[in-house]
């Protein structure tokens, strides 16, 4: 028998984690209470959180928290855990929707942890998508993703959707006033033909819609993985609004429907942030004497906190600078170095020109979550999700690269080639 106890930090975690499931018009319909020492989660309706008459017959509450449940199953598996849910476990009491033991890993379901980075990164796609089709293999698979939770995804082809244009129509609009510009609203042009997909179960009972909502979580998750955005659709809930549609009688029950699709902003936005890295030096970078490679390395894979880069700039930086600025003095120039607890810096005075400015400073980032070891060192403050770095600015801007772990010698070698540069730009510039 396991000794693994679930901590109160962890459980605290894994319903944080449950909890950027999607639900309609954000309800957020559950609750959650931890048995500790049973390692078991139990989620109820949050009857205060029901939408009486957008979702009357609590379709969408039971999907919403089958998202959720997805998402507690997706986080347990990446903390190590083998989630187990029992749908409806207790016949007695209706409103235990769900049970979730965590019990010890079996080297079974591990596909389930490697979706845990799209729990956060995965949002309800309302911006304009890009026409790019989704590829048949990655259709195949998130279809694959709702079979493994007992439901069935199906892309309409063009022949159904002319068979059906009017829940389509309506779904299509998804709040968006139609094609019409509204005076004074931003706007923004749809694309003209969305990829469409019907999520349905074998039947029609509460079961079977915590089962679509663990399905349709896993087809988003799956979705965000692979660069789509999606977004679910609260008019299609149920069988109503597609009863009349010829598509339906090809299918059980369409519980919901989704546009899963590329999002053109995001991918505009991705590929201006891919070309701008292109761009960019590499962060770090050796100038002005050569580095062993294991020093390159340990630069890369490690992620500094305030202090280290703080005693790094007092024991490495401002020693260069002092003894480089005295160099300069001795040529004539007229040198300062200047010192705070957060930068270090150096100006040398151009008689009548520019001067030239060498600072390194102490700047945080957020650490990103694959170097994060432990999810709950995540919650525990704002600073310990962060690493430091030791950027270089010059007068005209930050140089986007960190010289955390040079050596003295390395800093010298560095002041000099952006000196130089100064200096072949001030003869450049006349
Ligand atoms: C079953 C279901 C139906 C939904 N229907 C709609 C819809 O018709 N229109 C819409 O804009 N969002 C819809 N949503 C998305 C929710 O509004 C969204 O999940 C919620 O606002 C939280 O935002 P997020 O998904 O970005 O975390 C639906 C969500 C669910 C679970």
């Amino acid at each position: 028998m396991s000794t693994r106890t679930l901590s109160a930090e962890r459980a605290v975690d894994l319903v944080h984690d449950a909890t950027t499931a999607p639900s309609v018009r954000n309800a957020r319909p559950w609750r959650f209470r931890c048995l500790r020492g049973e390692r078991t989660f139990e989620i109820r309706a949050d009857s205060e959180r029901a939408l009486r008459h957008a979702d009357p017959d609590a379709r969408g509450l039971h999907i919403g928290c089958g998202a959720a449940v997805l998402n507690l199953r997706v986080a347990a598996a990446h903390a190590g855990w083998r989630p187990e849910a029992r749908l409806l476990p207790d016949p007695r009491d209706p409103t235990l929707l769900v049970t979730v033991h965590l019990a010890d890993p079996d080297g079974g379901e591990s596909d389930l942890a490697a979706l845990y980075p799209a729990v956060h990164r995965r949002h309800t796609g309302r911006l304009p998508y890009a026409g790019k089709p989704i590829p048949t293999s990655v259709r195949s698979a998130l279809a694959y993703a709702a079979r493994r939770e007992g439901a069935l995804l199906e892309f309409p082809g063009p022949g159904h959707l002319g068979r059906v244009p009017e829940p389509i129509e309506e779904a299509e609009s998804r709040d968006r006033a139609g094609t019409r510009r509204i005076p004074g609203r931003e706007s923004a042009d749809f694309e003209r033909a969305p990829r469409l997909a019907l999520l349905s179960t074998l039947r029609d009972h509460p079961e079977d819609w915590l089962r679509a909502g663990q399905a349709m979580e896993r087809v988003l998750l799956l979705a965000t993985s692979e660069g789509l955005v999606g977004a679910p659709v609260a008019r299609a809930l149920g069988l109503n609004a597609l009863q009349t549609a010829s598509i339906a009688a090809a299918l059980p029950f369409a519980f919901v429907m989704l546009f899963v699709c590329y999002g053109l902003l995001r991918g505009l936005r991705m590929e201006a942030q891919r070309q701008t890295v292109l761009e960019m030096p590499p962060i770090i970078q050796i100038r002005g004497a050569s580095v062993p490679w294991q020093q390159w390395l340990k630069t890369i894979v490690t992620w500094p906190r305030r202090e280290e880069v703080e005693s790094f700039l007092r024991e490495t930086v401002a020693p260069a600078l002092r003894e480089v600025a005295e160099e300069f003095r001795q040529a004539g120039l007229e040198a300062t170095v200047a010192k705070d607890p957060q930068e270090i810096s150096l100006t040398i005075a151009q008689q009548g020109a520019r001067e030239f400015l060498y600072a390194v400073h102490a700047k945080g980032y957020s650490t990103p979550a694959f170097a994060l070891p432990d999810t709950s060192r995540r919650r525990r403050s704002v600073e310990s999700r962060r690493y430091f770095r030791a950027d270089v600015r010059i007068l005209e801007g930050p140089q986007h690269y960190d010289v955390m772990g040079y050596t003295k010698e390395q800093i010298i070698g560095d002041v000099l080639t952006q000196y130089d540069k100064h200096v072949r730009f001030l003869i450049q510039s006349g």
